[in-house]
Parts: C-alpha cells; structure tokens; sequence
C-alpha cells in the first residue's frame, strides 16, 4: 500500500516536473500570431506605424519598394525575427551579405520604432514593425492592403553566412525558387504572387547585366529576354556597371499594380528568377492569367501570401525579445 503511495506522489511529481519544463521551454511556448495583439498592450501601435509611413513615403516615396523588400529579405534568413536589422561590430551580419547591402529604408525602421518606444516602450518588436511597415509600404502606394497579423519576438543572432544560404539569387532556376518557398512553408503560387512585388522599385544593372552582356560566359544574351528590351537595356547598362538604377516597371515603378504579370508574359522581367516563372505550368498559368485579366486577383492573393511569408520561422510567446532599439540585441 505504503509502495503505491509512493509511486502516485512519484508519478504527480514527474507530470509536473514534464508540464513546467513545456511552460518554461522556448520551444514549447509557441503561441500563435494574431491580428491585433497589440489591442490591449499598445492601442495605437498599428496607427502609429502607418502616420510615420505615409508622412515618410509623401516626401520619399521611393523608400516604399526597399521596406517591401526588407520584410522579404528577413523572413527568409532565420524566420521573420527582425535578424536583418542587426548590425554587427565585424561586419558579419545578414545586413553584410552582398545582396542585403542595396536594401534601403533602415532609418525610417528606427523612426517607426522611437514613435512607438514613446507610446509604449518595450512592447512591440522591430520583426512586427517589418511586416506593418511592408503592408503600409504597399498600401500607400496604391497596391492592397491586408490585416498583419502580430506577435512576433525578436531574434538575437544575425549572420552573413547564414544570409548567404538562404537569400535567392536573381539567377536562381525554378526548381531552386519553388524548392526555397516550399521549404518555408510557401506554394507555388505564393512564389508566382510574392514575385509580383517587382513591379515596384529598382535595379542595379549588376543584378541583371550577364542577361545582356556574358549569358553563358561567351559574349552572348539571354534567350529568354525580348531582344527589344535587351537593346532597351543595353542603352541604360554598360558593361560592368555597379551603380546605374533600372525601373522594374518602366515608367511606372512607383507605384503597386499588376504591370509585373505583363511584363514577365511579354519575357521582359527583368531577372532570371523572373523570366523562371514562365518555366512551370503553374506558376506560367498565373502570369498569363494575371496579365490577361488585368491582375483580377492579384491585390487578393498578395495579402494573402505576405501574410503566410510573415509566419515563417516567428519567435512567439517566451521565445526571442523584444529589442530596445532594432539595430542592436538587448543587453
Ligand atoms: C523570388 C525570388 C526573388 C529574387 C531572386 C529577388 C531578387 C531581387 C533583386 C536582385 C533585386 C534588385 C536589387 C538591386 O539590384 O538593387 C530585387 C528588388 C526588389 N525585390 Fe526581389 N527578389 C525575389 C522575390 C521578392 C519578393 C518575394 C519580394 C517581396 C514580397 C521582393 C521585393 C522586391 C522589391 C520591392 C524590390 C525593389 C527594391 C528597391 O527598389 O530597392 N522580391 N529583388
């Protein structure tokens, strides 16, 4: 009897021991993302987000393309953790690799978070003012808007190499950009929606000057673009050129719209990864029926997938910080 006792107290005490360590443990106190987390612990965070973004993008609206970008850019390398913010005394952080050293837009990032330090300092994380700030980027500029959902940590690790791994080059195949976007969770469509975003913003012709000049490293020009708009190109680009700014959208990369899906059936996008898009049935299927239909689900769809983006990898509930000023961990 006295045994049995024993082992019931025995027994309580390890169920106990097992429910505190799932309390206690990071990685089992996942709590989910919602719309409007911040409702109770920051009521004006969202309107304070978008006051600075409109007063931003009124005088700047250029700075709209590189914070669309930004959340991208971050989602991909460690889950959207707020990772490509930080900076690093060696220069080996995520913000160090090549192709994070033309994103743009980090100051109006610390803007946006000493406004909302002011109104509520502590509370909402710079990897949410990334996804905010990307709906109202997109939404200022006439594109669609969506409701973000919140609740993120943010990350305390950031780093080049992992950068490096992760970020898609604009050579990148369509069996290497499907697989990048499955392996976080992504469709296909969300590759054929989410590659929409080029229709606003800039290039540097170094993104896409092999495409013209150097395709198989024998002088030549890449197949798959319109010559007349390689000519175009050509005109804009010179060889080597590292600083010269092409259009995505020519005449019209300010603004959000479906111009993308034109161009891409029309083999003018401007990167491989774009000119891919037209290399698989479903992602093909999209573009046509974007540009045939004047983008008649587009504004939809784009919601939707940035919404799923923002889910990659999160740090929620115990997990992760929330960091003081974005560009730095919390000591
Ligand atoms: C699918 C794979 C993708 C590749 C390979 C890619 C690659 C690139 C490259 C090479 C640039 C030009 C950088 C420069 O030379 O300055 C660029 C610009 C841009 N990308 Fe992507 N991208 C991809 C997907 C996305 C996604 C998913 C988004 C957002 C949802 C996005 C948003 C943008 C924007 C808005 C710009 C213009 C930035 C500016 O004006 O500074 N891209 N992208």
């Amino acid at each position: 009897m006295a045994t049995r006792k024993l082992f019931s107290v025995l027994f309580l005490q390890l169920i106990m021991f097992v429910v505190l360590l799932l309390v206690l443990n990071p990685a089992y106190a996942h709590e989910s993302l919602k719309v409007g987390f911040y409702e109770k612990s920051c009521p004006e965070a969202e309107a304070i987000v978008k006051k600075v973004m409109v007063e931003t993008l009124s005088k700047a609206p250029t700075l709209a393309a590189p914070l669309i970008r930004m959340h991208f850019h971050d989602c991909f390398v460690r889950g959207c953790d707020g990772s490509v913010l930080l900076r690093s005394s060696t220069n080996q952080a995520e913000k160090d690799f090549v192709s994070n050293l033309n994103l743009r837009g980090f100051q109006i990032i610390d803007r946006v978070k000493s406004a909302l330090e002011k109104a509520c300092p502590g509370v909402v994380s710079c990897a949410d003012i990334l996804a905010l700030v990307a709906r109202d980027a997109t939404a200022t500029i006439k594109g669609p808007s969506w409701e973000v959902e919140t609740g993120r940590k943010d990350g305390r690790v950031s780093s080049e190499i992992e950068a490096h791994e992760n970020l898609l080059p604009p050579t990148a195949n369509i069996t290497r950009l499907i697989r990048s976007f499955q392996e976080r969770g992504l469709s296909i469509k969300d590759l054929a929606v989410l590659s929409g975003a080029h229709t606003v913003g800039t290039s540097h012709c170094y993104s896409f000057n092999d495409r013209l000049y150097n395709f198989t490293g024998k002088g030549d020009t890449d197949p798959n673009m319109d010559p007349n708009y390689i000519k175009r190109l050509k005109k804009k680009c010179k060889p080597g050129d590292n600083t010269t700014l092409v259009e995505m959208n020519p005449g019209n990369f300010k603004t959000f719209d479906e111009d993308y899906y034109t161009l891409v059936a029309k083999r003018r996008g401007l990167f491989q990864s774009d000119a891919a898009l037209l290399d698989n049935a479903e992602t093909k299927s999209y573009v046509k029926l974007q540009a045939a239909t004047g983008g008649s689900t587009f504004f939809d769809d784009f919601g939707v997938s940035m919404v799923k983006m923002g889910r990659i990898g999160v740090l929620t509930g115990k997990a992760g910080e929330i960091r003081k000023q974005c560009s730095k961990v919390n000591k």
